[in-house]
């Protein structure tokens, strides 16, 4: 099994004004979701047949002992895909209708001072004029 790797995708401040953002590591999109200060990965291919999750609407997650009663919980958490409304936990990658059975590939996330990136590849791309945050998917 091949090592994995961390690249160096964006700035923290690329994120402004958005919750999501779209990028390619070694071919492979990858939507990145920001959530407050959490971040969450995931191959931009649903599981089901191939749509972009990068396109699909955050949702809460809903949660019901019975007809007439309901709770919404995970705000923004739950990622519907815009082509046949399967939805996934941006967290997990997991399917919430089939978890057991389907799940979006999730990709690990992380943010790193710019001075911390020394030993990860392709710092050289980013031009860090101040001391930010540089956004990191391992894959
Ligand atoms: S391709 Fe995503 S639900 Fe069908």
């Amino acid at each position: 099994m091949a090592e994995r790797q961390k690249h160096v995708v964006a700035k923290v401040s690329d994120f402004e004004g958005t919750d999501r953002k779209l990028v390619e590591v070694k071919g492979r999109p990858i939507v990145i979701f920001k959530k407050g200060d959490e971040w969450f990965g995931m191959l931009d291919r649903c599981p089901h047949q191939g749509g972009s999750l990068c396109s699909g609407s955050l949702i809460s997650w809903v949660e019901s002992s019975g007809p007439g009663d309901y709770r919404m919980s995970r705000k923004d958490e739950i990622v519907r895909c815009p082509w046949h409304g399967w939805e996934f936990d941006i967290r997990t990658g997991v399917a919430c209708a089939r978890p057991t059975k389907y799940r979006a590939r999730p990709v690990g996330v992380s943010v790193v001072k710019s001075e911390e990136t020394e030993t990860v590849g392709n710092l050289e791309l980013y031009d860090v004029s101040r001391e930010g945050d540089l956004v990191v998917v391992e894959l």
